[in-house]
């Protein structure tokens, strides 16, 4: 590793501490040197907050004077708060600007360097891309196709079952792979199931983690078939919104309304149209999506390839059951030759369990 992808590391490293509290917006770690000496740390910490970049400079103060900039994503070229980043590091007298990746944003791509360029800084792109580009997977889907990033996450047995024949799921999995599943919900913005998985488990869906952030609770549901008194509609821990058809009952979505749910109508009149949902998402700025499925709701999204990052934890038990579900319901592909691979997949053992996690699709689709 050279000194470039050291520092970089580190300002990755800091990035990553922040998943979770920047949404909407990227994930950005910054350090400044000064002939071999740490003089400014920063991270971008929250919207409407300082970018890193600037939080850098003010803690190295004067020592930005000739020194090298680390930052993890292109700096900005646009005014919001706190001016253009790129503007901030050439007053601040830097010498030389070491980016991992560029803004995935097609409109403003390479303005950033521009500046730094015509100002006479010496710009090094491409230092440990892939790291950073993969840490900001939700943003760089969401500033250019403005539709939410989908982790599909589920529990099973090893013979890929997701409840006993009984529809019993609790529980797949040993309390170190819960406890994670509580760290995903705090770092997604919406947490979506299908209203079978409501009416069976009557589950939170809330972030069981001390200062977690609760993500808002979308259940997908054609008829309005949600129960008025599911803990859902009553327990007042995080908001809830439900996505119907115009099939649904006027009367019991007045109902649900005065309960404070939201109701979306999608077009569709059979079932609710997952494109829709994920549309309708975006435009309210729910940039990440965590589906914890039914069966049902998973194939939907699958099937409509709308699915960017999956999420297994795979339990050492077998259940059996020709009606026990797998995660995947639906029809399923015709051969083998149909199969969707995973790419990228990595293995953790989590407590008793393991947990893999996968894209299906080569490269983000959004790259
Ligand atoms: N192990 C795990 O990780 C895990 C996670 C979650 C759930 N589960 C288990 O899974 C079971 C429930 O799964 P499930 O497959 O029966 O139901 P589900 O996926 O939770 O919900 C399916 C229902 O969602 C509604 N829906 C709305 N739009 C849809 C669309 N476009 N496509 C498909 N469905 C749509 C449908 O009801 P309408 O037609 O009325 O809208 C459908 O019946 C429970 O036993 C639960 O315990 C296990």
């Amino acid at each position: 590793m050279n000194n470039h992808e050291f520092y970089m590391r580190l300002a990755i490293q800091n990035a990553k501490a922040m998943k979770g509290q920047t949404d909407p917006n990227p994930l950005v770690g910054s350090v400044i040197v000064n002939e071999n000496r740490i003089v400014g740390i920063g991270v971008h910490m929250k919207a409407g907050e300082p970018h890193a970049e600037i939080h850098a400079i003010r803690m190295a103060g004067e020592l930005t004077r000739g020194a090298t900039i680390y930052v993890t994503l292109e700096p900005c070229s646009h005014y919001g708060r706190t001016g253009p980043c790129a503007v901030a590091i050439v007053e601040a007298g830097i010498k030389k600007v070491v980016i991992a990746a560029l803004d995935p944003n097609p409109l403003v791509s390479g303005r950033g360097v521009d500046i730094l360029r015509e100002a006479g800084i010496e710009v090094i792109t491409g230092v440990c891309e892939e790291e950073s580009y993969q840490m900001n997977e939700v943003f760089n889907k969401f500033i250019v196709q403005h539709i939410p990033f989908v982790t599909l996450k589920t529990a099973i047995t090893m013979d890929g079952k997701i409840n006993s024949y009984t529809s019993d799921s609790k529980w797949i999995t040993s309390e170190a792979a819960r406890e994670d599943v509580h760290v995903l919900r705090n770092q997604n913005a919406a947490i979506l199931v299908g209203v079978n998985t409501v009416l069976t488990d009557d589950p939170e869906l809330t972030t069981r983690l001390p200062n977690g952030r609760n993500p808002i609770r979308v259940v997908l549901d054609s008829s309005l078939r949600l129960p008025l008194d599911a803990k859902v509609v009553t327990d007042g821990e995080a908001l809830t919104w439900v996505f119907t058809t115009t099939s649904h009952d006027a009367e019991k979505r007045a109902a649900l309304e005065k309960a404070g749910v939201k109701v979306f109508v999608t077009e569709q009149t059979g079932r609710v149209n997952p494109i829709e949902v994920l549309q309708l998402l975006g435009r309210e700025m729910i940039s990440s999506v965590l589906i914890e499925g039914g069966s049902e709701i998973n194939a939907a999204f699958f099937e409509n390839k709308l699915i960017d990052k999956v999420i297994i934890y795979m339990a050492p038990k077998l259940i059996g059951g020709r009606n026990a579900s797998s995660f995947l319901g639906g029809t399923g592909i015709e051969k083998m030759s149909g199969a969707v691979e995973l790419h990228n997949v990595s293995v953790q053992p989590l407590g008793k369990d393991f947990k893999f996690v996968g894209y299906p699709y080569a490269k983000a689709q959004h790259r």
